[in-house]
């Protein structure tokens, strides 16, 4: 069993596998990526992910020009050479390499790159009693919706909740809250969940999408509102979604108690029938 890398479509050794000094991913962050997780050799929504991809490409007008359905049939074929049952997969796509302009340079290439590695998850203690969270001002741009390989803003964000000793940062703008810094927010108010629409503000999370269709099946409340700080804080639950994250209980924010301290019952029922559908899903 083994790290699996490809690299504009061939099999490469992790070692050896190289760039360009000027690909456009690495000089500009011109690129997207995708994170896609693997259940017991299952993948959860690799259709969702690469339809994201594609939305992405088209508003950073990118042309995929590998073709979207080679780019998943690598995929396939990286995660059955890995050997793990439960694996997670990167996508990379980049501009290309050009000498270094502002503008698209004319007939460039894209630089498209599956790293398949183990998924070894969180510690299974973290979904049992919840985590704490820091929050930040949201100080990236204004198209989160796109998934671009430009993370700075998410990675210093990621680091103060670290330095805190926290999971996760969430990010707020104006007062309202948007999302954490590799994942999705909801928060429990009244037997309703509630969760920032999906606008140029967040990423459209696959997790988050998925949450909203269980609740729906479940008949659980919801809806896709902005809500303050003070509306995180008085939260009855909060929980975090994402393709690492998975179903994460939030019982502390700002060192703030969120309802009575530990998982609440709506987050349980969420993890629950997220633990089913990851058991059935496959495409
Ligand atoms: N992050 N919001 C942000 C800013 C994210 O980076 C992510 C995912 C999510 C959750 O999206 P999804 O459910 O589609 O994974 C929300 C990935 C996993 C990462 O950067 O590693």
């Amino acid at each position: 069993m083994s790290t699996i890398v490809y690299l504009n479509g061939q099999k490469v050794d992790y070692e050896n596998a190289k760039i360009s000094v000027e690909d456009r991913g690495f000089l500009f962050g011109d690129g997207l990526y995708e994170v896609v997780h693997v259940y017991n050799g299952r993948f959860f929504h690799l259709d969702r992910h690469l339809a994201r991809l594609q939305e992405g490409a088209k508003e950073i007008y990118l042309n995929l020009d590998f073709g979207i359905d080679n780019l998943a049939e690598i995929c396939r074929k990286a995660v059955k050479e890995s050997g793990y049952d439960n694996a997670s997969v990167y996508i990379q796509v980049t501009r290309g390499a050009a000498v270094r302009q502002h503008a698209f340079p004319e007939n460039i290439k894209c630089t498209w790159l599956v790293i398949v590695r183990e998924s070894k998850g969180n510690p299974p203690e973290f979904y049992e009693n919840g985590v704490t969270c820091i929050t930040v001002p949201d100080e990236r741009w204004g198209r989160c919706n796109i998934k671009t390989v430009q993370l700075l803003a998410n990675c210093i964000a990621k680091e103060k909740a670290k330095k805190a000793g926290s999971f996760e940062a969430i990010f707020h703008k104006g007062g309202t809250v948007r999302e954490g810094s590799s994942s999705n927010v909801f928060i429990v108010k009244n037997n309703t969940l509630l969760t920032h629409p999906a606008d140029n503000r967040i990423l459209h999370g696959i997790t988050r999408g998925v949450v909203l269709e269980l609740a729906q099946q479940k008949n659980i409340k919801y809806a896709e509102e902005m809500f303050t700080l003070d509306d995180l804080f008085n939260a009855d639950e909060v929980f975090l979604t994402g393709t690492t994250t998975e179903i994460m209980p939030v019982v502390k924010v700002d060192g703030k108690i969120i309802g009575d301290g530990v998982p609440g019952p709506l987050t349980r029922v969420i993890q629950e029938e997220y633990k089913k559908y990851i058991e059935t899903i496959d495409r």
